[in-house]
Protein backbone atom coordinates (compact mmCIF):
# COMPACT_ATOMS: atom_id res chain seq x y z
CA UNK A 1 0.00 0.00 0.00
CA UNK A 2 1.28 3.53 -0.77
CA UNK A 3 2.14 5.67 1.85
CA UNK A 4 -0.30 8.29 2.95
CA UNK A 5 1.15 11.78 2.22
CA UNK A 6 1.63 14.06 5.10
CA UNK A 7 2.03 18.27 4.75
CA UNK A 8 3.43 20.58 7.37
CA UNK A 9 5.49 23.98 7.28
CA UNK A 10 6.90 26.67 8.94
CA UNK A 11 7.25 30.56 7.90
CA UNK A 12 10.84 31.77 7.22
CA UNK A 13 10.99 34.65 9.95
CA UNK A 14 13.40 33.10 12.30
CA UNK A 15 15.71 30.68 14.10
CA UNK A 16 13.94 27.28 15.55
CA UNK A 17 13.67 27.03 19.19
CA UNK A 18 12.90 24.56 21.59
CA UNK A 19 9.66 25.19 21.76
CA UNK A 20 9.52 23.99 17.83
CA UNK A 21 11.32 21.16 18.67
CA UNK A 22 8.74 20.09 21.69
CA UNK A 23 5.64 21.36 19.39
CA UNK A 24 6.77 20.09 16.02
CA UNK A 25 9.93 19.00 15.02
CA UNK A 26 9.89 16.04 17.38
CA UNK A 27 6.89 14.99 15.94
CA UNK A 28 7.84 14.70 12.54
CA UNK A 29 10.73 13.18 13.42
CA UNK A 30 8.51 10.25 14.44
CA UNK A 31 6.04 11.28 11.21
CA UNK A 32 8.72 11.45 8.24
CA UNK A 33 9.27 7.27 9.03
CA UNK A 34 5.86 6.58 8.87
CA UNK A 35 4.82 9.22 5.82
CA UNK A 36 5.58 10.68 2.57
CA UNK A 37 6.47 14.06 4.35
CA UNK A 38 6.38 17.24 2.19
CA UNK A 39 7.31 20.25 4.57
CA UNK A 40 6.45 23.61 2.76
CA UNK A 41 8.91 26.90 4.19
CA UNK A 42 6.27 28.95 3.63
CA UNK A 43 8.00 32.14 2.33
CA UNK A 44 5.50 33.77 -0.07
CA UNK A 45 3.09 33.29 3.64
CA UNK A 46 5.44 34.80 5.26
CA UNK A 47 5.73 38.19 3.19
CA UNK A 48 2.13 38.63 4.10
CA UNK A 49 3.54 40.29 7.33
CA UNK A 50 6.54 41.12 6.24
CA UNK A 51 6.51 42.66 2.88
CA UNK A 52 8.42 45.47 3.75
CA UNK A 53 11.36 43.25 5.16
CA UNK A 54 11.79 40.77 2.52
CA UNK A 55 15.91 40.34 3.29
CA UNK A 56 14.70 39.02 6.61
CA UNK A 57 12.35 36.19 4.88
CA UNK A 58 15.38 35.13 2.31
CA UNK A 59 18.36 34.92 5.54
CA UNK A 60 15.56 32.40 7.09
CA UNK A 61 14.93 30.02 4.35
CA UNK A 62 18.71 29.13 4.73
CA UNK A 63 18.19 28.74 8.56
CA UNK A 64 15.31 27.08 8.34
CA UNK A 65 16.92 24.56 6.10
CA UNK A 66 19.83 24.16 8.54
CA UNK A 67 17.55 23.62 11.82
CA UNK A 68 15.51 20.89 10.08
CA UNK A 69 18.43 19.10 8.74
CA UNK A 70 20.51 19.35 12.38
CA UNK A 71 17.66 17.72 14.01
CA UNK A 72 17.66 14.76 11.86
CA UNK A 73 15.14 15.68 9.34
CA UNK A 74 16.25 13.21 6.37
CA UNK A 75 16.13 14.23 2.93
CA UNK A 76 15.57 10.82 2.04
CA UNK A 77 12.59 10.80 3.46
CA UNK A 78 10.93 14.50 3.33
CA UNK A 79 10.80 16.21 0.24
CA UNK A 80 11.53 19.92 1.72
CA UNK A 81 9.83 22.69 -0.93
CA UNK A 82 9.77 26.21 -1.06
CA UNK A 83 6.66 27.83 -1.29
CA UNK A 84 7.59 30.76 -3.67
CA UNK A 85 9.06 27.78 -6.39
CA UNK A 86 5.07 26.35 -6.60
CA UNK A 87 3.71 28.45 -9.31
CA UNK A 88 0.65 26.46 -9.10
CA UNK A 89 -0.16 27.11 -5.44
CA UNK A 90 -0.42 30.84 -6.45
CA UNK A 91 -3.11 30.24 -9.61
CA UNK A 92 -5.18 27.54 -7.35
CA UNK A 93 -5.44 30.23 -4.72
CA UNK A 94 -6.92 33.07 -6.97
CA UNK A 95 -9.59 30.59 -8.10
CA UNK A 96 -10.26 29.54 -4.78
CA UNK A 97 -10.68 33.38 -3.70
CA UNK A 98 -13.96 32.95 -5.54
CA UNK A 99 -15.51 30.51 -3.21
CA UNK A 100 -14.66 32.39 -0.12
CA UNK A 101 -16.65 35.11 1.17
CA UNK A 102 -15.13 38.57 2.88
CA UNK A 103 -17.23 37.42 5.93
CA UNK A 104 -15.88 34.00 6.24
CA UNK A 105 -12.53 35.12 6.03
CA UNK A 106 -12.98 37.62 8.76
CA UNK A 107 -14.12 34.80 10.55
CA UNK A 108 -11.18 32.56 11.17
CA UNK A 109 -10.28 33.11 14.74
CA UNK A 110 -6.55 32.33 13.94
CA UNK A 111 -6.80 35.19 11.72
CA UNK A 112 -8.74 37.49 13.74
CA UNK A 113 -6.75 37.19 16.60
CA UNK A 114 -3.10 38.06 14.48
CA UNK A 115 -5.59 41.09 13.17
CA UNK A 116 -6.06 42.08 16.85
CA UNK A 117 -2.32 41.00 17.60
CA UNK A 118 -0.53 43.39 15.03
CA UNK A 119 -2.69 46.32 15.48
CA UNK A 120 -3.71 46.35 11.38
CA UNK A 121 -7.05 48.51 12.40
CA UNK A 122 -8.31 49.96 9.07
CA UNK A 123 -5.05 49.57 7.41
CA UNK A 124 -5.40 45.57 7.05
CA UNK A 125 -3.80 44.17 4.11
CA UNK A 126 -5.80 41.90 1.99
CA UNK A 127 -2.81 39.57 1.38
CA UNK A 128 -2.68 38.82 5.64
CA UNK A 129 -6.46 38.37 5.58
CA UNK A 130 -6.93 36.16 2.57
CA UNK A 131 -3.25 33.88 3.49
CA UNK A 132 -5.70 31.02 4.91
CA UNK A 133 -7.06 30.64 1.72
CA UNK A 134 -3.37 30.21 0.10
CA UNK A 135 -3.19 27.92 2.37
CA UNK A 136 -5.45 25.85 1.10
CA UNK A 137 -4.01 25.91 -2.36
CA UNK A 138 -0.65 24.60 -0.36
CA UNK A 139 -2.57 21.93 1.17
CA UNK A 140 -4.62 20.84 -1.55
CA UNK A 141 -2.11 21.25 -4.37
CA UNK A 142 0.19 18.55 -2.97
CA UNK A 143 -2.51 16.20 -2.22
CA UNK A 144 -1.95 16.01 1.36
CA UNK A 145 -3.84 13.28 3.53
CA UNK A 146 -2.89 14.53 6.92
CA UNK A 147 -1.89 18.22 7.94
CA UNK A 148 0.03 17.53 11.36
CA UNK A 149 -0.75 21.05 12.83
CA UNK A 150 -0.76 22.46 16.23
CA UNK A 151 -4.42 23.84 17.67
CA UNK A 152 -4.15 26.94 15.89
CA UNK A 153 -4.18 25.63 12.67
CA UNK A 154 -7.11 24.12 12.89
CA UNK A 155 -9.17 26.88 11.75
CA UNK A 156 -6.70 26.75 8.55
CA UNK A 157 -7.86 23.23 8.01
CA UNK A 158 -11.31 23.61 8.50
CA UNK A 159 -11.28 26.36 6.19
CA UNK A 160 -9.68 24.06 3.61
CA UNK A 161 -12.07 21.57 3.34
CA UNK A 162 -15.17 24.16 3.62
CA UNK A 163 -13.19 25.12 0.02
CA UNK A 164 -12.49 21.37 -1.05
CA UNK A 165 -16.28 20.96 -0.83
CA UNK A 166 -17.65 23.93 -2.37
CA UNK A 167 -14.94 23.35 -5.32
CA UNK A 168 -16.29 19.59 -5.72
CA UNK A 169 -19.98 20.90 -5.44
CA UNK A 170 -19.72 23.03 -8.49
CA UNK A 171 -17.18 21.72 -10.43
CA UNK A 172 -17.51 17.96 -9.63
CA UNK A 173 -15.46 15.68 -7.82
CA UNK A 174 -11.73 17.13 -7.60
CA UNK A 175 -9.83 17.58 -4.67
CA UNK A 176 -10.19 15.89 -1.75
CA UNK A 177 -10.29 16.88 1.93
CA UNK A 178 -7.45 16.44 4.52
CA UNK A 179 -7.74 15.96 7.89
CA UNK A 180 -5.63 17.61 10.94
CA UNK A 181 -3.06 15.38 12.90
CA UNK A 182 -3.64 17.51 15.97
CA UNK A 183 0.37 17.22 18.04
CA UNK A 184 -0.18 15.63 21.01
CA UNK A 185 3.33 17.36 22.08
CA UNK A 186 3.12 20.52 24.38
CA UNK A 187 3.49 23.42 24.50
CA UNK A 188 6.95 25.01 26.05
CA UNK A 189 7.34 27.50 28.09
CA UNK A 190 9.55 30.74 27.81
CA UNK A 191 12.39 30.89 29.62
CA UNK A 192 10.85 33.56 31.33
CA UNK A 193 7.82 31.97 32.44
CA UNK A 194 5.53 33.11 29.96
CA UNK A 195 2.83 30.40 28.49
CA UNK A 196 5.22 30.12 25.36
CA UNK A 197 8.36 30.35 23.66
CA UNK A 198 8.28 33.04 21.06
CA UNK A 199 10.67 34.81 19.26
CA UNK A 200 9.38 37.99 19.65
CA UNK A 201 8.59 37.44 23.44
CA UNK A 202 12.30 37.20 23.57
CA UNK A 203 12.55 34.30 25.62
CA UNK A 204 14.04 31.40 23.92
CA UNK A 205 16.62 28.82 23.37
CA UNK A 206 17.48 28.34 19.69
CA UNK A 207 18.64 25.21 18.50
CA UNK A 208 21.41 27.18 17.05
CA UNK A 209 22.57 28.09 20.27
CA UNK A 210 26.20 27.63 21.29
CA UNK A 211 26.86 26.13 24.73
CA UNK A 212 27.92 29.47 26.49
CA UNK A 213 24.42 30.70 25.47
CA UNK A 214 22.72 28.26 26.41
CA UNK A 215 24.59 28.22 29.91
CA UNK A 216 23.97 32.26 30.64
CA UNK A 217 20.19 32.01 29.13
CA UNK A 218 19.54 28.98 32.09
CA UNK A 219 20.77 31.09 34.51
CA UNK A 220 17.72 33.80 34.11
CA UNK A 221 14.86 30.88 33.69
CA UNK A 222 12.57 31.98 35.56
CA UNK A 223 11.81 29.25 39.10
CA UNK A 224 9.52 29.67 41.91
CA UNK A 225 9.35 33.61 42.80
CA UNK A 226 7.60 32.51 46.32
CA UNK A 227 11.50 31.42 47.29
CA UNK A 228 13.56 34.32 48.74
CA UNK A 229 16.32 31.54 49.94
CA UNK A 230 17.73 27.95 49.36
CA UNK A 231 16.41 26.61 52.68
CA UNK A 232 12.28 28.14 51.35
CA UNK A 233 11.02 24.93 50.11
CA UNK A 234 10.29 25.22 46.54
CA UNK A 235 7.64 25.34 43.50
CA UNK A 236 7.82 23.05 40.96
CA UNK A 237 4.91 24.11 38.84
CA UNK A 238 5.51 26.25 36.51
CA UNK A 239 8.69 26.57 37.04
CA UNK A 240 10.83 26.68 34.15
CA UNK A 241 13.83 24.78 35.25
CA UNK A 242 11.92 21.98 35.99
CA UNK A 243 9.76 22.01 32.71
CA UNK A 244 12.80 21.73 30.37
CA UNK A 245 14.43 18.91 32.64
CA UNK A 246 11.42 16.88 32.33
CA UNK A 247 11.47 17.72 28.32
CA UNK A 248 14.64 17.34 27.35
CA UNK A 249 16.67 15.96 30.75
CA UNK A 250 18.18 12.13 30.02
CA UNK A 251 19.48 11.82 33.54
CA UNK A 252 16.15 10.71 34.96
CA UNK A 253 17.43 9.65 38.37
CA UNK A 254 18.83 12.75 39.17
CA UNK A 255 15.89 14.85 38.18
CA UNK A 256 13.73 13.10 40.46
CA UNK A 257 16.36 13.52 43.13
CA UNK A 258 17.29 17.37 42.37
CA UNK A 259 12.85 17.39 42.46
CA UNK A 260 12.90 15.93 46.26
CA UNK A 261 15.47 18.12 47.48
CA UNK A 262 13.84 21.56 45.76
CA UNK A 263 10.86 20.88 47.63
CA UNK A 264 12.25 20.37 50.62
CA UNK A 265 14.40 23.07 50.45
CA UNK A 266 17.86 21.33 50.20
CA UNK A 267 19.25 22.99 47.13
CA UNK A 268 19.35 26.20 45.77
CA UNK A 269 17.92 27.47 42.31
CA UNK A 270 21.84 27.90 40.98
CA UNK A 271 23.24 24.32 41.24
CA UNK A 272 19.72 22.80 39.92
CA UNK A 273 20.36 25.32 37.09
CA UNK A 274 24.26 24.44 36.23
CA UNK A 275 22.49 20.86 36.33
CA UNK A 276 19.85 21.83 33.83
CA UNK A 277 22.59 23.66 31.82
CA UNK A 278 24.42 20.38 31.14
CA UNK A 279 21.59 18.47 31.15
CA UNK A 280 20.23 20.70 27.57
CA UNK A 281 23.72 21.13 26.49
CA UNK A 282 23.76 17.35 26.22
CA UNK A 283 20.89 17.43 24.38
CA UNK A 284 21.39 20.84 21.93
CA UNK A 285 25.47 19.85 21.49
CA UNK A 286 25.01 17.70 18.86
CA UNK A 287 21.94 19.52 16.69
CA UNK A 288 24.74 22.42 16.90
CA UNK A 289 27.74 20.54 16.07
CA UNK A 290 26.03 18.77 12.73
CA UNK A 291 24.28 23.16 12.19
CA UNK A 292 27.98 23.83 12.30
CA UNK A 293 29.38 21.36 9.78
CA UNK A 294 26.08 21.97 7.21
CA UNK A 295 26.33 25.72 7.25
CA UNK A 296 30.14 25.30 5.65
CA UNK A 297 28.43 24.02 2.41
CA UNK A 298 25.36 25.80 1.58
CA UNK A 299 25.34 25.15 -1.81
CA UNK A 300 24.62 21.21 -0.54
CA UNK A 301 21.89 22.40 1.46
CA UNK A 302 20.12 24.61 -1.07
CA UNK A 303 20.18 21.79 -3.25
CA UNK A 304 18.26 19.64 -1.19
CA UNK A 305 15.75 22.18 -1.29
CA UNK A 306 16.17 22.56 -4.62
CA UNK A 307 15.89 19.21 -4.99
CA UNK A 308 12.73 18.32 -2.90
CA UNK A 309 10.79 21.83 -4.89
CA UNK A 310 11.37 20.39 -8.52
CA UNK A 311 9.41 17.22 -6.83
CA UNK A 312 6.80 19.53 -5.36
CA UNK A 313 6.46 21.51 -8.80
CA UNK A 314 5.32 17.73 -10.49
CA UNK A 315 2.89 16.96 -7.90
CA UNK A 316 1.04 20.44 -7.60
CA UNK A 317 1.36 20.36 -11.40
CA UNK A 318 -0.66 17.36 -12.30
CA UNK A 319 -3.09 18.28 -9.20
CA UNK A 320 -3.87 21.80 -11.04
CA UNK A 321 -3.90 20.39 -14.46
CA UNK A 322 -7.38 18.43 -13.22
CA UNK A 323 -8.23 21.80 -11.60
CA UNK A 324 -7.89 23.60 -15.14
CA UNK A 325 -9.94 20.65 -16.75
CA UNK A 326 -12.64 20.55 -14.26
CA UNK A 327 -12.90 24.29 -14.41
CA UNK A 328 -13.04 24.99 -17.58
CA UNK A 329 -9.75 26.85 -18.62
CA UNK A 330 -8.86 26.77 -22.12
CA UNK A 331 -5.68 25.03 -22.70
CA UNK A 332 -4.07 26.61 -25.54
CA UNK A 333 -1.00 25.17 -27.62
N1 LIG B 1 0.53 28.73 8.62
C1 LIG B 1 1.61 27.87 8.99
C2 LIG B 1 2.32 28.50 10.19
O1 LIG B 1 2.15 29.66 10.48
C3 LIG B 1 2.61 27.65 7.88
C4 LIG B 1 2.04 26.96 6.68
C5 LIG B 1 1.92 27.47 5.44
C6 LIG B 1 1.53 25.61 6.63
N2 LIG B 1 1.37 26.56 4.58
C7 LIG B 1 1.12 25.42 5.29
C8 LIG B 1 1.37 24.61 7.54
C9 LIG B 1 0.55 24.22 4.86
C10 LIG B 1 0.79 23.40 7.13
C11 LIG B 1 0.37 23.22 5.81
O2 LIG B 1 3.09 27.83 10.82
Amino acid sequence: MEKQRILTGDRPTGQLHLGHFVGSLANRLKLQNEYETFILIADVQALTDNFTDPAKVHANIDELMLDYLAVGLDPKKVHFVLQSSISATNELFVYYLNLVTLARAQRNPTVKDEIKQKGFGDSLPLGFLVYPIHQAADITAFKADLVPVGADQLPMIEQTNEIVRKFNSIYGETLKEVKPLVSEFGRLPGLDGQAKMSKSLNNCIYLADSAEIVEKKVMTAFTDPTRLKATDPGHLEGNVVFTYLDAFGQDKEKIAEYKNLYVQGKVGDVEVKKFLATELNNFLQPIYQKRLELAKDMSKVRKILATGSKYGQEVSGQLLTTVRQAMKIVELN
